[in-house]
This record gives C-alpha cells, sequence and structure tokens, in this order.
C-alpha cells in the first residue's frame, strides 16, 4: 500500500489552501500538462453547507434517482457497477447552485483561454453515494460519443475522514494511479478522453456535483 499512500498525499498537497488557488486562477498548467487538476477551496465552507443543504431539500423532494449504467435504451441499474444516485442541475435552480454555475462558467471561460478547448457547455448533477456503493472503473466518454471534454467534481463532505474510502482514483498508463480524497470543497477536473477513473467503496455518505464541459463535436 506504500504507492497508494504516497499518491494519496501528492494529491492532497497539489494546490492546496485558497492561497494557492487564488495564485493558480488563469493557470491551468497542471491540466494541460498532466491531464488531471486539484484545487482546494475552490468554494468557501459557507457555500459548500449551501449546496449541501440544496441536495438534502432536493432529495426529501425525490428528486434524485438511482443512477444508471448504459446509453439510452440500454440504460440499466447495475448496482455493482455503480452504486450513487444522482440528480440533475435543472431549473429552477435554487441561488447557492446558480452561484456555483457562475464559478464554473469563469472556470469554463478560462479554460477556453487557455486551452482552445473549445467548451460551449455544462451537464451537472449531484451524486450521492450511501456506505458501501462506489463506480467502477470506467470512462466519461460513451463509446463513439466525444462531446465530454473536461471532467468536474467538487465535492460536498464537510468532515470527511481520510481512510473513509470513496477515494477518487485515476488511473494511468501502466495501471499507476492517483487518489483523491473526496474532501469538501475540493473541485477535481481532468481531461475526459481515455481517462480510466473509480470511486472506491465509501464508508460513509459521500455527496459531489459532478460534470462535464462539452464541446459541440
Ligand atoms: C462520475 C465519477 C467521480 C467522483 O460521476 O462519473 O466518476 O469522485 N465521479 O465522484
Ligand atoms: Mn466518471
Amino acid at each position: 500500500m506504500a504507492a497508494e499512500a504516497s499518491e494519496a498525499s501528492k494529491a492532497s498537497t497539489a494546490g492546496s489552501g485558497s492561497a494557492d488557488h487564488a495564485r493558480a486562477v488563469g493557470s491551468h498548467a497542471d491540466l494541460f500538462a498532466d491531464g488531471i487538476a486539484v484545487r482546494d477551496g475552490f468554494l468557501s465552507s459557507l457555500r459548500i453547507r449551501e449546496l449541501i443543504e440544496c441536495a438534502q431539500l432536493r432529495r426529501a423532494r425525490g428528486d434524485f434517482g438511482a443512477a444508471r449504467v448504459g446509453a439510452d435504451r440500454r440504460l440499466q441499474r447495475r448496482e455493482e457497477i455503480r452504486g450513487d444516485s444522482t440528480c440533475w442541475l435543472v431549473e429552477p435552480l435554487f441561488a447557492a447552485e446558480r452561484a456555483l454555475l457562475r464559478r464554473l462558467e469563469e472556470l469554463r471561460l478560462d479554460l477556453n483561454r487557455e486551452g482552445f478547448l473549445g467548451l460551449f457547455d455544462l451537464e451537472l448533477h449531484y451524486a450521492w453515494y450511501p456506505p458501501g456503493a462506489g463506480y467502477a472503473r470506467h470512462l466519461d466518454q460513451l463509446q463513439g460519443r466525444t462531446h465530454r471534454k473536461v471532467s468536474i467534481v467538487l465535492y460536498l463532505n464537510e468532515a470527511w475522514e481520510p481512510d473513509a474510502g470513496g477515494k477518487l482514483r485515476l488511473f494511468g498508463a501502466d495501471d499507476d494511479y492517483r487518489d483523491v480524497e473526496p474532501v469538501g470543497g475540493r473541485l477535481v477536473y481532468f481531461l475526459t478522453a481515455g481517462r480510466e477513473h473509480a470511486v472506491l467503496p465509501t464508508q460513509c455518505d459521500r455527496l459531489s456535483v459532478s460534470g462535464w464541459f462539452r464541446s459541440r463535436g
């Protein structure tokens, strides 16, 4: 497990702290060099709390549904592959959700400026993993569909305990990998094409907002 521990520490020091984030604004060199970027304190703890409350309200009124795998008419529930429930961020939105979309719009414009990615919109959902759930190793681009260009995940876990499972595991070439703990306020974004990743089974409730910046093509 030594490799895992050092990967985890690498991940948790990358871009840590809001001061680092401030310095990093306008610079996504890590995304373009490694295909992966991690930013802590992407949103304040107050904003994170508001989003948690939005998600709780939506869950209470039944907006969440069991996530399914596959595409279109072949969608199916396969809990051994994917055990989360999701809820799309669609109108009518709460104020905190609108504020998040504004922040992500800044990120989209930044990425287009720096990387000429041609990102033109964002699809976004909450994902809630109950204890025991995970998401097996997968790609975010469905076969033959390449319009998802940048995957993003913002974690909404206020008091995440290390070693509670639930890490995001990002695989590299040669089956090496990098693990990221789903700490509240942390944003992970990565180039979607070819990047296999998994959510390791979590021991605690694990909440995030995740989605994709898309291009037209
Ligand atoms: C996904 C996904 C990663 C995470 O929703 O497709 O891979 O850390 N999420 O929640
Ligand atoms: Mn994914």
